[in-house]
């Protein structure tokens, strides 16, 4: 039987969670790593007695655009600290009538159409290519899924999440195409964080909190930051229940990931050992 151990969970906030609602022990600490510094110190502390790491993705105050962000930095920090399991939030747009403002995605799926970032820890010296065809933790995106129904928020199981570069938002043509693509929602931060974090052997899982209709939807203004920072707003509440409720399901002592999340690199690895 394996043995089992204690997880450490790191929640990524996205725009409108900025801290976790009854954390102790609260201490943020400056941290660097391989990679240069992450977006921001790390906030650590323990809720109901699991210990949590919460990293604000773009620094408080939200000073550092999708672009910008140093993703392995910011993963690799999270790795440094002792994380395991990684919650992501991010603000998105809905590209699906059925997905209304409001609504919590728990994504399976990314189309990355990002180009101008760092995608990869191995890109020197060591060579390797991670599995990537199912990108996101099922366990922890099933604990969430069940968290957020007793809560009664609104809540959908599945969906693609088309990640693009901005910072610009879509055209309206490409907003379309990705609608013919079968997307659910569209965004501009979760890749490469959920490649690197299956690089890093975390698990990880994201909540894209419909901001928006994007562009596409005849009865809809065009999405605007002022309209996505008000819904976001609202939605902030329900990100922080959830946060606060999902934490100590994901902390309870567990052995390795079902789904291999932890093992990414057992057969990932072409570069020689002698090499
Ligand atoms: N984040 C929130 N809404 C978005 C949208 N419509 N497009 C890209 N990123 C977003």
């Amino acid at each position: 039987m394996s043995e089992t151990f204690e997880p450490v969970i790191g929640l990524i906030g996205g725009s409108g969670v900025y801290d976790i609602d009854g954390l102790t022990d609260k201490e943020w600490k400056t941290i660097d790593t391989p990679w240069g510094a992450p977006s921001d110190a790390l906030l650590h502390g323990r809720l109901d007695g699991v210990r949590c790491v919460f990293l604000p993705r773009h620094g408080r105050g939200h000073p550092i655009p999708p672009s910008r962000l140093n993703y392995r930095a910011n993963i690799a920090a999270l790795k440094i600290a002792g994380v395991t399991d990684i919650v992501s939030l991010s603000a998105v747009g809905s590209l699906r009538e059925d997905l209304s403002p409001g609504t919590f995605v728990i994504i399976d799926q990314f189309i990355d159409r990002s180009f101008a970032r760092e995608k990869s820890f191995f890109d020197t010296g060591c060579v390797a290519h991670v599995a990537m065809a199912d990108p996101l933790c099922p366990r922890i995106g099933d604990i969430l899924d069940s968290t957020a129904r007793e809560l009664a928020l609104s809540v959908v199981r599945g969906g693609t999440y088309l990640v693009m570069e901005g910072p610009q938002f879509s055209t309206r043509a490409e907003s379309e195409l990705y609608r013919s693509w079968g997307c659910a929602v569209i965004g501009m931060t979760n890749m490469p964080e959920a490649k690197l974090a299956r690089e890093a052997e975390l698990c990880y899982a994201t909540v894209a909190m419909v901001t928006d209709y994007d562009c596409w939807h005849d009865d809809h203004d065009s999405v605007t930051v002022d309209a996505v920072v008000k819904v976001m707003t609202a939605n902030a509440a329900n990100a922080r229940a959830l946060v606060r409720a999902v934490i100590p399901r994901l902390g309870t002592p567990r052995g390795p990931c079902p789904a291999g999340c932890d093992r990414a690199l057992d057969h990932a690895i072409i570069t020689s050992p002698d090499a």
